[in-house]
């Protein structure tokens, strides 16, 4: 694995090549196919799971991979972002579904069920805008998560949406730590 130099946009953002010979992922406002977002099926995920080295990752940053084709944010939260998070009432917002492929069906959207450990450290999300499929900029937007440049939409440090026209959450995929610096999707 190999890490590569960060780029324009993303100050903080983190590139890397992902095992089995899956590409970084330039983010910004490109657009990404529609077909993408529409979520593998079982088998192909079971036969497409990554392992990805998150030991280098400070908080404050993230680590973007690509996977199934598609971008995915792997981010180590700072304190303050947790907090900005958990303060949220979920009842204030667009999407209300915690979007999470590790959570049960019709779990709310509270910052508990959408982070991946119970410190609420680690958000890993697919990085492609709810709206019409660009990649939001991280680092970014009025609520300190994700910024769309493409039609404006807002996301906050749990990725959850805010402000724009994007109608859900970015969805959190399966996702499991195979060890304390290893982290396993599909
Ligand atoms: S694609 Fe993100 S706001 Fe339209």
């Amino acid at each position: 694995m190999s890490q590569a130099d960060d780029h324009a946009g993303t100050r903080r953002d983190f590139l890397y090549y992902a095992t089995a010979g899956v590409g970084a992922v330039v983010t910004g406002a490109a657009v990404w196919p529609l077909i993408n977002q529409m979520n593998p099926s079982a088998d192909v995920q079971a036969l497409a799971s990554i392992f990805v080295d998150i030991g280098a990752v400070e908080p404050g940053t993230q680590l973007t991979v690509k996977w199934l084709g598609k971008p995915v944010f792997i981010r180590r939260r700072t304190p303050e972002e947790i907090e900005a998070a958990r303060a949220v009432d979920v009842t204030t917002l667009p999407d209300q579904l915690a979007e999470n492929a590790n959570a049960i069906e019709g779990a709310d959207a509270s910052d508990a069920n959408r982070a991946l450990d119970e410190t609420g450290e680690w958000l890993v999300m697919i990085g492609v805008c709810t709206h019409l499929g660009c990649v939001p900029l991280g680092d970014a937007g009025d609520f300190g998560g994700w910024f769309c440049p493409c039609h404006g939409s807002h996301y906050d440090t749990a990725g959850r949406v805010r402000k724009g026209p994007a109608p859900r959450n970015l969805p959190v995929p399966l996702a499991t730590f195979e060890n304390e610096t290893t982290l396993k999707l599909g």
